[in-house]
């Protein structure tokens, strides 16, 4: 197993914004380590990239931006393809499905498949927008919750309470972007029929690849139980692939049926481009030699390990992936990331804001990375594991090895006298860390992986901390001679082993050490004669600097903004996305009834101490004297201009305790145009404590 050739692809991410590290820790960051991983131990590897460049997201992209689609597609394949450059993400093409090969590649794969009967057609009665002339996607169809009656749910999921939607359970469905009632019509869509693979899946996975991660066999298993159902491959929409079979105007391939078709067309893109490279692409798609494993994120996982392999089967000619070691997702700042909300730190301006420190993200996306469970990305983590892992100790291993060499040494390797007890057990830990990171990385533990290579780092530097060559060459220089001997070895070491994680940093050490790749090539690991004697060092640096505050506070401060404009927006968007159908139906009139509203007079109104949200409000209610709290501060700069109101309140609020305050009932206000809170009032005097109804 272990010679065959490896076809590794990466999950196309949408050209619809720029990729972030959610993205990096979920798919390019392990991806890349395995290929780099595989290509120096001399086997053959190709890594396949690429944009994706239809469906929906894309040309929401466009409306909301005022460009056209295709410059959306063109913007953000650039900013892509370049950014994965500079994070040196190696792929060996990185290409996009709206190239010419690709729309002919995914036509004819459609088109055999069709020819072949393997899909269904169906026609079935899909939401209509008449006054557009559209067919609506669920994602463009909004109304009320069916479970929590909330206004404005999409038609795949409710936001407020979370349950997965079909646009047929909204109550008073519309168009999301004009507003516009919506009617059902007739259309007709070609059907893969998963149904039908379900006995052939439930043998390929559950029984033959039971050694796939636990997230992703547990959703295979999941959907399998539930029993599969036939998916439509076309869609009623203007940007996309055309179906390509007589009376199918105004469709387009479904975006999930073509992309990961991209895999393959971009392999023949560049097989076709360098045929003595890489061979004849149907090597990498079509020989049993191959193995083929696709790198993604958690939501991708039944489109590749229960559709894409339908597909491939149905055709009949090609491989089956042999492994898709899928990830969970990686928070941000304790929030799900987000790229229409802008949650997120994004590659190219990472790369702008933090120059020639790819090697620090990459250092902490895969110490952190969500392989078993979500997880969270922090800048205070990433600024701690910089300065207390990669500078602590990496980088003051290699320095300390280093300058102390070129102190006593005049720059070049001593050479290794007698060997302690201490000596040989270093030496042994070395020895055996080749074949813990190889089965690691072979079982796509990236994260234990690096682990391993850190922890050859500690051993240098305690080994360092403990023998103290600096106070040694005062009496001692044969013993200082072997210390630094074996410190420059591990150095070389550690060059070797971290070569898959951190690409830029071994190239700046192997400069150091003055060693050329193919000295420090990986079959060297674990060796201590990578260095000779005598051998002459490079220019010493610094192989990591710490970052301080002030870059990592200027991060914080940019999500602090997101967050405050998000929150504004989404009151906004909940005005603007109001709509007659939304007024809450059901509501009888003993619910109402239970609510004791009442009118009452401001007597005081004051800012609570502490608080930037709070008022404190004393009201007449009619009989006697009520307190109020009421989080309305920031739409109220100055307090007093209530007093004197008759105000709305609810009477019959159980009293609860705030910032140590009694409140007593609920002060009812309204949202106005420009997202302020307004009290809401009587039109004329009315005596303090009247009932409202
Ligand atoms: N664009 C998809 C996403 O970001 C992934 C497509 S993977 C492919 O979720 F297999 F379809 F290419
Ligand atoms: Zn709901």
């Amino acid at each position: 197993m272990t010679c065959k050739r490896t076809l590794v692809t990466s999950a196309l991410p949408y050209a619809n914004g720029p990729v972030h590290i959610g993205h990096l820790a979920g798919v390019y960051v392990p991806a890349d380590i395995y290929v780099r991983y595989l290509r120096l131990r001399g086997r053959e590897v190709l890594f396949v990239g690429g944009s994706d460049e239809h469906g929906v997201p894309v040309t929401i992209r466009a409306r909301k931006e005022g460009i056209t689609t295709q410059e959306v597609v063109d913007r953000y394949h650039e900013l892509i393809k370049n950014s994965f450059e500079r994070f040196g993400i190696s792929f060996d093409i990185y290409s996009r499905t709206t190239s010419a090969i690709h729309h002919q590649f995914a036509s004819d794969y459609f088109r055999k498949l069709y020819e072949e009967h393997k899909f269904v057609e169906q026609t079935t009665e899909q939401f209509y927008d008449p006054q557009t002339g559209h067919f609506l996607t669920d994602r463009n169809i909004r109304g009320e919750c069916p479970h929590c009656h909330a206004a404005g749910a999409y038609g795949d999921q409710c936001e407020k309470c979370g349950s997965t939607l079909s646009p047929e359970e909204l109550i008073n469905p519309y168009n999301a972007e004009t507003g516009n009632p919506l009617v059902k019509k007739p259309t007709s869509h070609w059907y893969l029929p998963l149904d039908a693979y379900q006995p052939w899946l439930e043998k390929w996975i559950l029984e033959e690849h039971k050694e796939w991660r636990p997230n992703v066999y547990g959703q295979c298993k999941s959907w399998l139980d539930g029993g599969l159902r036939p998916r439509a491959v076309t869609r009623d929409l203007d940007w996309g692939i055309p179906v390509p079979v007589e009376g199918a105007d105004g469709k387009v391939l479904y975006v999930w049926f073509d992309a990961p078709i991209g895999y393959i067309s971009n392999t023949k893109e560049l097989c076709d481009r360098e045929p003595e490279k890489f061979g004849p692409w149907e090597k990498w798609w079509k020989d049993s030699d191959t193995r083929l494993i696709h790198f993604i994120g958690k939501d991708n996982i039944v489109f590749h390990c229960i559709v894409f392999p339908s597909m491939l089967k149905a055709e009949g000619s090609y491989i089956l992936p042999d492994n898709v070691p899928s990830n969970e997702f990686l928070n941000l700042e304790g929030d799900k990331i987000s790229t229409s909300r802008n949650w997120a730190v994004w590659l190219n301006e990472y790369l702008d804001d933090f120059p020639g420190k790819q090697d620090v993200l990459r250092y902490v996306l895969t110490a952190n990375a969500p392989e078993t469970k979500d997880n969270d990305f922090t800048w205070a983590d990433f600024q701690a594991r910089n300065n207390n892992e990669l500078v602590a100790i990496y980088g003051n291993f290699v320095n300390r090895g280093l300058v102390l060499t070129q102190k006593y040494f005049d720059g070049k390797v001593p050479a290794c006298g007698t060997l302690t007890d201490y000596d040989n057990e270093v030496i042994s830990q070395m020895g055996q860390v080749k074949s813990q990171i190889e089965s690691l990385l072979e079982a796509f533990r990236f994260r234990d992986a690096q682990k391993e290579a850190m922890n050859l780092a500690r051993i240098g530097n305690k080994y360092l901390a403990d023998t103290e060559p600096w106070k040694l060459a005062k009496t001692d220089m044969e013993r200082t001679a072997t210390i630094l001997h074996l410190s420059l070895q591990m150095a070389a070491n550690l060059s070797i082993a971290f070569e898959p994680f951190l690409p830029f940093s071994s190239e700046k050490l192997r400069g150091m050490l003055n060693l050329s790749h193919e000295q420090a090539n990986w079959e060297r690991l674990g060796h201590m004669d990578i260095l000779k004697a005598g051998d002459v060092l490079g220019t010493v640096g610094l192989l990591f600097e710490k970052i301080d505050d002030a870059p990592i506070q200027a991060q914080l401060d940019r999500l602090a903004r997101i967050k405050a404009e998000n929150e504004a927006k989404a009151k906004e968007e909940e005005m603007k996305n109001w709509h007659p159908a939304d007024i809450k139906t059901n509501t009888s009139i003993d619910e109402f009834d239970k609510m004791d509203i009442r009118v009452a007079t401001v007597l005081d109104c004051q800012k609570v101490k502490k608080s930037d949200r709070l008022l404190l409000f004393r009201l007449d209610d009619g009989m006697g004297e009520r307190q109020i709290l009421s989080g309305i501060a920031q739409s109220y700069p100055d307090p007093s201009v209530l007093i004197g109101k008759q105000v709305l309140f609810i009477a019959n609020f159980p009293p609860r305790k705030m910032m140590g305050l009694e409140s007593a009932g609920m002060i009812l206000s309204a949202v106005n145009a420009d997202g302020h809170l307004v009290v809401t009032t009587v039109s004329a005097p009315v005596k303090n404590g009247v009932q409202v109804g």
